[in-house]
């Protein structure tokens, strides 16, 4: 699968809320290749900064952009923030493998939470209508791209952790009542480890299928510097590690290690 590295410009930077920023930029050949579930790896300054991995959150093949959401974290993230509409970002990708495997299943529900909700948008897309969607945040503040999900989606619900939006709980509240009462062919999830972990732990008891988008540190971003190392099982069940970057950063809940 081709990988591109430009500068590429940037066509919208908005501000969500304070902390979180939603940036299109133009870059054909790459949005003409991307799948849900990739992710890039964007130089956020001139200065001595390792690239930082950003999940593609929407693939617009018509206009030939990818949208990317983040949140302001560390200093990479705080000097992106900074960018602005007509200037340049240094991209590398499309990367990683993504929720490919969801192209087998006629429909899907996806859980997200928090920062992890972006890439499911594009993965929500994919299905035309047939993708319902549950989204977890910490209150109502940290709430975003709720219409988005609405335009794309069957059904949308929403948790918060403090009960100021949607229902008050957590996201696999929610789940284990659409488990038990309409199981949807596939489960889709990106969210906070233990998040994922709980959403895998549903999936497997009420036997459907489950694939999660983990996060770990980067480096090269391509296989080659092993920063990215996840704990995950072999088909014997084994431990052996695999790398986000490469072998992720989407994969099988049963594969993975909790
Ligand atoms: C495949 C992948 C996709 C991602 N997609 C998105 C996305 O769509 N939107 C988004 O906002 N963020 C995303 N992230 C996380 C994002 O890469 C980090 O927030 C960013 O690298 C932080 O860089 P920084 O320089 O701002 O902060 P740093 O100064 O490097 O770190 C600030 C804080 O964030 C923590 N942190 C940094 N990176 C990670 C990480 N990968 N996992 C857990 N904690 C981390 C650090 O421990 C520290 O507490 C993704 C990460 C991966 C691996
Ligand atoms: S980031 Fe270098 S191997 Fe994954």
């Amino acid at each position: 699968m081709a990988v591109y590295q430009d500068d590429f410009p940037i066509v919208s930077a908005e501000k969500l809320s304070d902390t979180v920023f939603d940036f299109k930029v133009s870059c054909p050949q790459l949005a003409s290749d991307a799948f849900p579930g990739q992710f890039i790896h964007v130089i956020c300054s001139a200065e001595k900064l390792l690239r930082r991995p950003i999940s593609i959150c929407e693939i617009d093949k018509t206009n030939s952009t990818i949208r990317f959401v983040f949140e302001q974290r560390g200093e990479g993230t705080r000097l992106l923030s900074g960018k602005k509409a007509g200037d340049t970002l240094n991209i590398l990708g499309p990367l990683g493998k993504g929720f490919t495997a969801l192209y087998a299943y006629d429909s899907a529900v996806v859980v997200g939470g928090g920062i992890g909700v972006p890439p499911l948008l594009e993965v929500a897309k994919s299905f035309n209508g047939a993708c319902d969607a549950i989204l977890g945040f910490r209150n109502s503040e940290a709430a975003i791209l709720i219409d988005d999900f609405f335009d794309v989606c069957g059904d949308v619900s929403v948790t918060t952790d403090d009960g100021s939006l949607g229902t008050h709980g957590f996201v696999t509240d929610v789940l284990r009542k659409r488990l038990e009462n309409d199981p949807p062919q596939v489960i889709a999830a990106c969210g906070p480890t233990i998040m994922l972990k709980n959403v895998a732990a549903l999936a497997k008891m009420y036997n459907v299928d489950c694939y999660v988008s983990l996060e770990e540190r980067m480096g090269c971003g391509v296989g080659a510097c092993l920063v990215c190392a996840c704990r995950t099982r072999d088909e014997n069940g084994d431990i052996k590690h695999s790398h986000v970057c490469s072998d992720g950063p989407v994969f099988n809940a049963e594969e993975v290690a909790f």
